[in-house]
């Protein structure tokens, strides 16, 4: 059984049908079950036509698409339709619209124009989701659940009233009393201790930086305020159709929701990913996000929408050249999707979207967009086999939206430009260039079968979290202002990597952060590159904090700064298995070959430049993102899943292509090797 009641790969895309003529759905179901259409997401942004006036519905429109899909072979990822309050809700109660930091209420013509606090909006998503459900849940077509839409995408906060008495309860919640969040939120600093709960306000705009302690609170809050217009929805769902998995669409490494705790909270994880075509580094940026889904509840995950070419909302749509909606979709895969889904059907004849590719384009069958579309279409039934095969990594890296939440707030850190996910990138970069897998994981996650853990950042690390690194018997590598503060953004007494003090044998004497266009240079594996952005003062010590000077204890200097201000000063250190850069060399490559080979981490295919290799059960999919022909030497011989053909050897790989090897020798392989350390429920 997969993710849902469809067997092999999803794919389709959101369908719009009240957009169209109910003539022009004939026409829509034909053509996707000739492009082998086997799953539309619908009803997105359909609460003012379901729901024309207050507890009244109209679902007759729905019935006959839903009967249509169904007899076409077509699922549905049947939305709950609340990503837009309809007109007369906001009418009646102006309070359900959103309101900026600045005190203004947004108005109603867009979408998204909800309080995530707000108790009507929030009652009315449950009777619209609970009429849904009673509807549809029995209908043949209904697959899976699909709650809202982006959750965050505009609207991931609000500074109404109503939402400074929820910010109030989830403090006090959290803090206890008014003394407690005083506490935490060093409130003595610049006069604003607090008397009484009712005080204290979501960070408006104020004359200065706000309390970061504050804005880290609303940061956490915020998340969970949209989690609980989720649940609340969910919750219904799971009553009425206990069988339907329930799902979210996410927006990949996305600041503003703390996906671990989402994931925990759905079934399927579905995401929503739109590589840039005009930049050539967008497949390596999207294969860290399509790895985080991939992690977030350890199991195959769906792509539930991308643009078959331009999207409409950036400065310049570049569209995608030929090969490259094939290739990217298949990519997806390759990182774990059990479906390659677009936004949307069929493009739109109006609205802020028109200009939206769209699998079936303006242009009609007779565009190359459709070609791309039935080939496509093709394709995934070729590889329907791959669905719910597991990804085995042995690399880790850790991600923490509490701590991404710190590293980030406004106004107060030594540095702007350190940015969590240009710090993972630094890493996943060179991981993803050898064709090493690679997993996330939560501070405090399950680190069994991993061999390297590399954390790019841990700005806020508390002791539990030190003793779970500390525990962990593989390689690990530390990134730079890392062990700076606890879960209250209150710094660590002695200076940073506090609590990592012990296992990392350092010391941050001072941070040496780069304005833009300076460097500090370091001399590493034999040659002298650049830090860009940070470097740190380093003294090295034991673990009980006596400086070692150049007797090192158990501390090695691996890379010292060649000129520059920190001239001399240590810049990369090793103590046991555990490395801490106290820095961001332009090109972290050689610390990460010296780690991987020691933890005798293969990468999963030795690939020319451009070519992405991955591995899912005994299928290898090797990427061609370059334009250009390579040539791949096959270490064992397979079927291409694409082609049909046997393939052995060294091969050739056009440009902008693929090839999807089913192993041949993987099953006997697999008995051979000891232990393989594939992660807890991938199996
Ligand atoms: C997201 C949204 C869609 C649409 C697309 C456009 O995926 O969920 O409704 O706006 O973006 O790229």
């Amino acid at each position: 059984m997969g993710l849902t009641r469809v067997s092999g790969l999803l794919f389709g895309g959101d369908y719009n049908p009240e957009q169209w003529p109910e003539h022009v759905w004939d026409e829509d179901v034909r053509l996707m079950a000739e492009a082998g259409v086997n799953m539309a997401t619908v009803a997105v942004f359909s609460w003012s036509r379901l729901e024309p006036r207050p507890g009244e519905y109209d679902f007759g429109w729905l019935d006959r698409v839903m009967d249509l899909l169904h007899a076409n072979g077509v699922a549905a990822d049947l939305a709950t339709a609340t990503a837009t309050p309809p007109p007369w809700l906001v009418r009646e109660h102006p309070q359900v619209l959103p309101v900026d930091a600045t005190g203004t209420r947004l108005d109603f013509g867009s979408r998204q124009s909800y309080c995530p606090s707000s108790p009507v909006f929030r009652t009315a998503t449950v009777r619209l989701a609970r009429a849904m459900a009673e509807r549809y849940g029995d209908h043949p077509a209904l697959a899976m659940w699909h709650i809202s839409n982006e959750y965050a995408d505009h609207t991931l906060e609000c500074f109404c009233e109503e939402s400074a008495r929820h910010f109030r309860r989830w403090l006090r919640e959290r803090h206890g009393s008014v003394d407690g969040l005083n506490a935490a939120w060093g409130t003595s600093c610049w006069g604003q201790h607090y008397t009484a709960f009712d005080q204290v306000n979501p960070p408006r705009k104020a004359p200065g930086p706000v309390n970061p302690a504050q804005l880290l609170d609303w940061r956490r809050f915020c998340s969970d305020a949209l989690l609980e217009c989720f649940e609340l929805e969910r919750e219904v769902l799971r009553e009425v159709t206990p069988e339907i998995p329930v799902t979210t669409n996410f927006m990949s490494v996305l600041h503003g929701l703390d996906y671990w705790k989402w994931a925990g909270a759905e079934d399927v994880v579905s995401d929503d990913a739109y590589p840039d075509p005009a930049d050539p580094t967008s497949h390596v940026t999207v294969a860290l996000s399509y790895d985080l889904m991939r992690s977030l509840r350890r199991q195959p995950w769906i792509l539930l929408e991308q643009a078959a070419s331009a999207v409409s909302w950036r400065e310049v749509n570049a569209p995608k050249p030929p090969g490259m909606m094939r290739l990217h979709s298949l990519q997806a895969v390759a990182h774990g999707a059990d479906g390659a889904m677009f936004f949307q059907w069929r493009q739109a004849k109006y609205g802020p979207e028109k200009f939206h590719s769209a699998l079936l384009p303006h242009g009609g069958v007779a565009s190359r967009g459709w070609r791309d579309t039935l080939a496509l279409g093709a394709d995934l039934k070729r590889l329907a086999e791959v669905a719910g095969t597991p990804t085995t990594a042995h690399v880790a890296l850790v991600l923490g939206w509490d701590s991404w939440w710190g590293l980030e707030a406004p106004e107060s850190m030594p540095s702007n430009r350190l940015r969590l996910k240009e710090l993972l990138q630094a890493w996943y970069g060179p991981l993803h260039a050898a064709g090493v897998a690679v997993d996330l994981v939560p501070p405090l996650g399950d680190l069994s079968g991993y061999r390297v853990v590399i954390a790019p950042n841990l700005y806020m690390c508390t002791g539990e979290q030190a003793a779970w690194l500390e525990a962990f018997p593989g390689h690990l590598v530390v990134g730079p202002f890392s062990g700076v503060v606890d879960s209250d953004d209150q710094v660590h007494e002695g200076g940073a990597p506090g609590p990592l003090r012990a296992l990392l044998g350092v010391t941050v004497d001072e941070f040496w952060p780069l304005p833009e266009g300076t460097v500090q240079p370091l001399r590493l594996a034999g040659r002298v590159v650049p830090a860009r952005t940070w470097a740190e003062w380093l003294r090295v010590e034991d673990a009980s904090g006596d400086t070692l000077g150049d007797a090192f204890g158990g501390t090695e200097v691996l890379a010292r700064y060649e000129g520059g201000d920190l001239d001399g000063q240590v810049a990369i250190t090793r103590r046991g298995k555990a490395v801490y850069l106290g820095c961001l060399p332009e090109d972290v490559t050689p610390v990460l070959t010296e780690v991987l080979a020691a933890a005798g981490v293969e990468p999963v295919a030795v690939v020319p430049e451009g070519v992405e290799a991955t591995r899912r059960g005994d299928h290898l999919f090797l990427l061609n993102h370059t334009t250009d022909p390579v040539k791949v030497d096959l270490a064992e011989p397979g079927t291409d899943l694409l082609t049909g053909r046997d393939l052995a050897g060294p091969i050739e790989i056009p440009g902008r292509d693929a090839v999807v090897l089913r192993l041949a020798n993987s099953g006997a392989r697999r008995t051979d090797t000891e232990s393989p350390l594939t992660n807890e429920g991938e199996r």
